[in-house]
């Protein structure tokens, strides 16, 4: 494109505070095939119903193929609002049509978030570490972070003080399986975040896209269900990438229905409505049950990759290092020992033709550097134990040459 030397636009200053992140730098050289490459938060593609999704496409456009290509409402194709309603409903929480707006993505329902509860400087409480695409989301309408601190359970409602949540838009959650690490809420700590929340006002959203690829122990109630009745407030975001596949670009939230009217505004003005023809060819798919026959063999991929991964961790990592075993989705955490930089490890791992995500860019505020982000789903089970072990010895190599020499 031809264009002047000098640029005569102007960037806002929102535009302005966008930067591309180092990593993705580095990370780019990651999808040379050479490169094992447990960097992506991609789902496994084997995972996807090609032709299930084909069908309901082609018998949507044959049967309701003009509306299918209209102009729909803004809050969703109403059979999907409802569709989504029972499954929450079933899933102990009950939630009407008229209070689920389907979005383009989850992702879409936190910039739509962002945009109706953040003003500048607004002060919004994450996890520590939170999923990385919901702190760059929030960041666009420039909050204060503040963290609130985990351990091996999640979250730690107890540090949820008065003095924290005092003006607090809202906290964001992710109690399944969580973006980066792989961690889960517990039962007991659930219910001491609902009542830390309903005690000083403070709204969650729960953010849950991995919850249904759970294939280790109980399901756990939701925090949408668990707050019902308690006098806390809480929104949840839900996704079909995970469950069908992500380049349908499908989610939705889960809010009352004066904050979902807001939030469907704020949509009008970004894309008007989602894809019609989407929505209901999603809705074909999904009303039959058939995610209860799917959803089992994505379950047992993604568990038999991740022992695989954990065994190789177990086989080649050294013992200074621990990391997270998770009941599903698709993370593993691990954390190095305390000194050790993984994004320096990084440059050195991409010579040797493995990859991770540093963990330092999922903290809103400055947090440790020896920590690291593995996915095991899409990545096959020998190139695991491949990777794996070209990690584990870079690891303890950098350890041994960092060690003081004895004299
Ligand atoms: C925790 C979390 N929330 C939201 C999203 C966005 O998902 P989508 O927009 O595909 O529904 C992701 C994607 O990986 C995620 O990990």
């Amino acid at each position: 494109m031809v264009h002047p030397a000098k640029p005569d636009w102007q960037f806002s200053e929102r535009a302005r505070s966008l930067t591309s992140s180092a990593i993705r730098e580095i990370l780019k050289v990651t999808e040379r095939s050479d490169v094992i490459s447990f960097a992506g938060g991609l789902p496994s593609p084997e995972g996807f119903p090609v032709e299930v999704i084909q069908k309901a496409f082609s018998d949507v456009l044959a049967t309701r193929g003009k509306s299918a290509l209209q102009y729909g409402p803004t809050e969703g194709y109403a059979p999907l609002r409802e569709w989504v309603a029972r499954d929450l409903t079933a899933h102990g929480a009950r939630v009407l049509p008229e209070e689920v707006l389907i979005v383009s993505g989850s992702q879409q329902g936190l910039d739509l978030i962002g945009k109706v509860l953040i003003d500048p400087a607004s002060r919004v409480l994450v996890e520590t570490p939170s999923y990385l695409g919901a702190l760059q989301s929030f960041s666009l309408y420039q909050p204060e972070f503040r963290s609130v601190p985990s351990d091996e359970e999640g979250l730690l409602p107890d540090a949820l003080s008065s003095e924290l949540c005092a003006k607090a838009r809202f906290l964001y959650a992710l109690p399944n399986f969580q973006n980066p690490t792989g961690r889960t809420l517990s039962l007991e700590r659930r219910h001491a975040l609902v009542e830390a929340a309903a005690r000083h006002h403070l709204p969650i959203i729960e953010d849950d896209p991995y919850g249904e690829l759970r294939y280790r122990g109980q399901p756990l109630p939701g925090l949408l269900g668990l707050a019902q009745g308690s006098g806390a407030s809480v929104f949840r975001l839900g996704s079909f990438s995970k469950v069908l596949a992500p380049g349908l670009r499908l989610g939705y939230i889960a809010a009352p229905a004066p904050l979902l009217a807001k939030l469907a505004q704020a949509k009008q003005a970004t894309d008007l409505h989602t894809a019609s023809l989407t929505q209901m060819a999603v809705h074909e798919i999904v009303k039959g049950g058939f995610l209860e026959s799917h959803l089992p063999a994505i379950r047992r991929l993604y568990q038999r990759q991740c022992t695989v991964m954990l065994e190789a961790l177990a086989a080649t990592f050294p013992k200074e290092a621990h990391w997270t075993h998770p009941d599903g989705g698709m993370f593993i955490w691990v954390t190095l020992p305390s000194g050790m930089d993984t994004t320096t490890l990084l440059e050195a791992a991409i010579k040797e033709k493995v990859a991770f995500v540093p963990g330092a860019p999922f903290y809103a505020e400055a947090g440790p550097r020896n920590t690291l982000r593995l996915s095991f789903v899409t990545v096959p089970e020998e190139r695991i134990r491949e990777g794996i072990a070209r990690l584990g010895a870079l690891i303890t190599h950098t350890l041994a040459a960092s060690e003081p020499r004895a004299a």
